[in-house]
C-alpha cells in the first residue's frame, strides 16, 4: 500500500450521444472495503462498473489504481491492476465444463504457474464457490444461480484484488440471495478482497455492506453507511419517484420490490417483499 485508494474515480462521466449515463461520479475504494452500489434501473450502475473496469472509456474524468492513472488504458491494464468483474448477464462458456471455465480464468491471469499449482487452485476455487460436485458438468447444464457462482469463480481465478459484482444475485431465490451474500462476505474476509457489489436486492445488500453508493440518473446522490443512506431524503425520493413514474411497467427486478405505499415514503425497497 502506498496510501492511495485501491481504485479511485474522479468526476467520471460517460455519455451515449445526448444521454449522460454516468454524471461526474467521484468515489474512492480502500483496500478491504465491501461497498454496495444501488439505484433504480437505468441509474448508470453497470456503465459506472464498465468505466471502473476499463470496458468503457469515460467521456471525461479520471481513473486511478493505487495512484496510477488508468484513464483510457486498455482493459487488460485494469486486469493487471487486479481489477476483475462479473457481467450482469453471466458470461460462461456453456459447452465447456465448470472446471474448464475456471481454468480459463486461471490462464487469463497468466502468471506462469506450474500445472500442479494450477490444479490445486482450480479445486480450491470450486470448493470455495460450492461447485466441486458440478466440476465435470457443462456450464450450460448447471442452474442459473450456479452459473452466477461460476462467473465469480472465473473472476477469482484471475487472482484479483478488487472484485466488481454486477447483480450476481439477480433471479435467485431468497435463500440463494442470502447464501450469495455470505459468500461475498467470505471473499472479502478470507481472501482480503475489496468488493464492490451492485444489487437490486437492497435489503440484503444493506445488511452486508459497510458502505453504499446510490446512483440516480447517472449522479451519485449518496455515499455512506447503510444506516445513514436509508434516511437520506433524496434516496427515498429516487426510489419512490421511479415507482410512481412507472406503476405498471416493471422495469426489472427492482420495480416489484419497491414499497407500494406512496403515502409512507419512509423506507427503502424491501426485497423480501417480492
Ligand atoms: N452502450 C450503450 N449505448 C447507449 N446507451 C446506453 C448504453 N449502455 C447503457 N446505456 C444507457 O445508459 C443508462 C444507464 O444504463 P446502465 O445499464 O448503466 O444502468 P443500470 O443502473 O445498470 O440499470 P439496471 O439496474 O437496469 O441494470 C440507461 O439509460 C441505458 O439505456
Ligand atoms: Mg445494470
Amino acid at each position: 500500500m502506498n496510501g492511495h485508494p485501491l481504485l479511485e474515480a474522479r468526476e467520471v462521466t460517460v455519455r451515449f450521444g445526448g444521454l449522460v449515463a454516468v454524471d461526474a461520479v467521484s468515489a474512492a475504494f480502500a483496500p478491504g472495503e465491501l461497498v454496495g452500489i444501488i439505484g433504480p434501473n437505468g441509474a448508470g450502475k453497470t456503465t459506472f462498473f464498465n468505466a471502473l473496469s476499463g470496458v468503457q472509456v469515460p467521456t471525461s474524468g479520471e481513473l486511478f489504481a493505487l495512484g496510477d492513472r488508468l484513464t483510457g488504458a486498455p482493459a487488460h491494464r485494469y486486469a493487471r491492476h487486479g481489477i476483475a468483474r462479473t457481467f450482469q448477464t453471466p458470461r460462461v462458456f456453456g459447452e465447456l465444463s465448470v472446471a474448464a471455465n475456471i481454468d480459463f480464468g486461471l490462464q487469463f491471469a497468466g502468471r506462469g504457474r506450474q500445472a500442479s499449482w494450477l490444479l490445486k487452485d482450480e479445486a480450491s476455487i470450486l470448493e470455495l464457490i460450492g461447485l466441486a460436485a458440478q466440476a465435470t458438468l457443462p456450464a450450460a447444464a448447471v442452474t442459473p444461480s450456479q452459473q452466477r457462482l461460476l462467473e465469480i469463480g472465473m473472476a477469482l481465478a484471475t487472482r484479483p484484488k478488487l472484485l466488481l459484482l454486477d447483480e450476481v444475485a439477480a433471479g435467485l431465490t431468497e435463500s440463494e440471495v442470502e447464501t450469495m451474500a455470505q459468500l461475498i462476505r467470505r471473499l472479502r474476509d478470507e481472501l482480503d478482497l475489496t468488493v464492490i457489489w451492485i444489487e437490486h436486492a437492497v435489503t440484503t445488500l444493506l445488511r452486508h455492506v459497510e458502505r453504499v453508493l446510490v446512483l440516480h440518473q447517472g449522479r451519485k446522490i449518496a455515499d455512506g453507511a447503510p444506516s445513514e443512506v436509508i434516511r437520506n431524503p433524496e434516496v427515498i425520493e429516487a426510489y419512490l419517484g421511479d415507482e410512481m413514474a412507472e406503476p405498471g411497467q416493471s422495469a426489472g427486478p427492482a420495480a416489484g420490490r419497491l414499497p407500494g405505499e406512496a403515502g409512507r415514503p419512509a423506507s427503502l425497497p424491501v426485497d423480501e417483499a417480492a
